[in-house]
C-alpha cells in the first residue's frame, strides 16, 4: 500500500473547515481593501525563482522542488507566490495599461524543508501584492490589512516586528560592514554561509544554522535620508492602529526586499512567523519590466490557524434519509435531492442496508434528524421524522416535509 510522502498531509474535517474559514475571512478583508484575486499556476520556470527569490537563499539552494520535463524545460513547483504574480503582471502588460494593481492569491506552496511542527513541505499561503505605489501609505495599508485578517479570524498572542532594509544607496555600505564583521568568524560559518559571506552576506543572518548566534551582535544598518524618512512615515501611519516594534535584526529570507520588511510572529520557535512580507521596489525592473515599486506579504495558513488555538466548531446540522423497502427507494432518493436543492445538508442513500444498518449510519455521520420512508408512510404520503438526539418521532406529510426540515436545521 502506498504511504503519504514525508512532510505532506491529508487534512480532513473538521480541520479542513478552518482553512475555508480563514480563506473566507481573508477574501472579505482583501476585497474591502480593493484587492482582486489572481489564480496562479503551480509550476513556473525554475529560472523565475532563481532570479527573484534569489540564488543564494535557502529556498532556492536547498528547498525548491525542481525538475526537467519531457520537453527538457527546467521547471519548479512554486515555493512562493510573489515571483509568479510579478511574472503575470509583466506578461499581461499591466505596466502599460494599468500599472497600479492590487492582487491576492490563495494556494499551496512547496518547500523541501526539514518537516517539524508548523513547518511542512506543502503548505498554504494567502498572499497579497500591491504594485505601483511607493508611498509609505502602501506599506502601512498592507500591514494593517494583514492585522485585520488575522484578528477577524481570531488569532491571538502574536507580535509585529518591522525593519527597513534600505535601498541600493544604503545597502553597499551595510554590506561591507557585515562582511567585515562576519569575516572575523568566517572559519566557524557553515559551508553555505562561507560562500554567502562574499555573495550575499545578509543571507548569513537568516541561515537556520548560523543566523541565531549573531542575534544582537551584528552591526545595524544606517539608512540614507530618503529611506529614513520613508521608514519614519510608515511608523507614523501605523502608530495607534497596531502594536509593533522595530527589530534591526529582521532581514527576511528572500533576496528581493528593500526598505520596509515585517513579520507577524507567534511563539518563539524558528517557525514562529505566521505571516511576513515587505517592499520589493527593485524586483520588477530586475525581471525585465520598468522600475515599479511594490509591497506585499504572505501568511502561512496552517500557522495562523495554530496561533488561534482550539476553537470548537459548532456541528453543522444534517438530515439522514432512510428507505425501508424497494418501493420507497425512489421517493426517498427524490426527497434527498429536494432537501439538497433547498439547501439542507442531507445524507443517506444506503438503501441496500436494512433499517438497522441505515439508522446506525445516520448516527455515525452525526445527523441531527432522520427521515424514514417505509411502505406504510408511503401509502399515507407521509414520512417519519426522528430527532436523533431525543429519540422522539412524528409523522409529517411528505408534501411539506422539506419546508418543515428547513425550519429545524
Ligand atoms: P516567506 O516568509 O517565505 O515569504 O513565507 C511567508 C509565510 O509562509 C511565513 O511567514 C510562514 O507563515 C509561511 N511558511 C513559509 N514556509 C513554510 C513552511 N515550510 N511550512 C508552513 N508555513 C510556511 C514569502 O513567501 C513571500 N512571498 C512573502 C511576500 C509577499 N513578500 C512580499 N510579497
Amino acid at each position: 500500500m502506498s504511504k503519504l510522502v514525508r512532510g505532506f498531509r491529508d487534512i480532513f474535517e473538521p480541520q479542513s473547515n478552518l482553512f475555508t474559514e480563514l480563506e473566507n475571512c481573508a477574501r472579505g478583508v482583501l476585497r474591502r481593501y480593493g484587492f482582486s484575486e489572481l489564480r496562479l499556476p503551480t509550476v513556473e520556470q525554475k529560472e523565475l525563482f532563481v532570479k527573484s527569490t534569489g540564488e543564494t537563499t535557502d529556498i532556492v539552494q536547498k528547498e525548491m522542488y525542481s525538475f526537467e520535463d519531457a520537453g527538457h524545460r527546467q521547471l519548479a513547483i512554486r515555493p512562493e507566490g510573489t515571483p509568479g504574480v510579478v511574472r503575470a503582471y509583466l506578461e499581461n502588460n499591466f505596466t502599460q495599461a494599468a500599472p497600479v494593481q492590487k492582487f491576492y492569491y490563495i494556494g499551496n506552496m512547496f518547500r523541501a524543508e526539514r518537516p517539524q511542527a508548523g513547518r511542512y513541505r506543502e503548505f498554504e499561503q494567502i498572499g497579497a501584492e500591491s504594485i505601483g505605489n511607493s508611498a509609505p501609505a502602501a506599506d502601512a495599508e498592507m500591514i494593517l490589512m494583514l492585522k485585520d485578517i488575522v484578528s477577524a479570524f481570531g488569532a491571538k498572542n502574536y507580535s509585529v516586528k518591522i525593519n527597513s532594509l534600505g535601498c541600493d544607496k544604503c545597502r553597499p555600505l551595510y554590506r561591507q560592514a557585515l562582511i567585515d564583521f562576519l569575516s572575523q568568524e568566517k572559519d566557524t560559518l557553515c559551508e553555505n554561509c562561507q560562500t554567502r559571506l562574499e555573495k550575499n552576506p545578509l543571507r548569513v543572518l537568516d541561515c537556520k544554522v548560523d543566523g541565531p548566534r549573531f542575534s544582537g551582535r551584528v552591526p545595524t544598518m544606517t539608512l540614507c535620508p530618503e529611506c529614513q524618512a520613508h521608514f519614519e512615515e510608515v511608523q507614523c501611519l501605523l502608530k495607534g492602529k497596531i502594536d509593533f516594534m522595530v527589530d534591526p535584526m529582521l532581514v527576511r529570507g528572500l533576496d528581493y526586499y528593500s526598505r520596509t520588511v515585517f513579520e507577524f510572529q507567534a511563539g518563539d520557535t524558528s517557525q514562529n512567523a505566521i505571516a511576513a512580507g515587505g517592499r520589493y521596489d527593485g524586483l520588477i525592473k530586475s525581471m525585465g519590466g520598468p522600475a515599479t515599486p511594490a509591497v506585499g506579504w504572505a501568511m502561512g495558513v496552517e500557522r495562523v490557524i495554530a496561533s488561534r488555538g482550539e476553537v470548537p466548531v459548532p456541528p453543522q446540522k444534517s438530515v439522514y434519509v432512510a428507505s425501508l423497502g424497494p418501493a420507497c427507494h425512489e421517493p426517498a432518493f427524490n426527497l434527498m435531492q429536494a432537501l439538497r436543492q433547498a439547501g439542507v445538508r442531507t445524507e443517506g442513500g444506503l438503501f441496500d442496508k436494512n433499517a438497522k444498518g441505515q439508522m446506525k449510519q445516520a448516527n455515525r455521520c452525526g445527523a441531527a434528524y432522520a427521515l424514514i420512508l417505509g411502505e406504510d408512510e408511503l401509502a399515507k404520503q407521509e414520512v417519519t421524522l426522528k430527532d436523533l438526539t431525543s429519540g422522539e418521532q412524528k409523522q409529517l406529510p411528505l408534501a411539506t416535509i422539506v419546508q418543515e426540515v428547513k425550519k429545524l436545521v
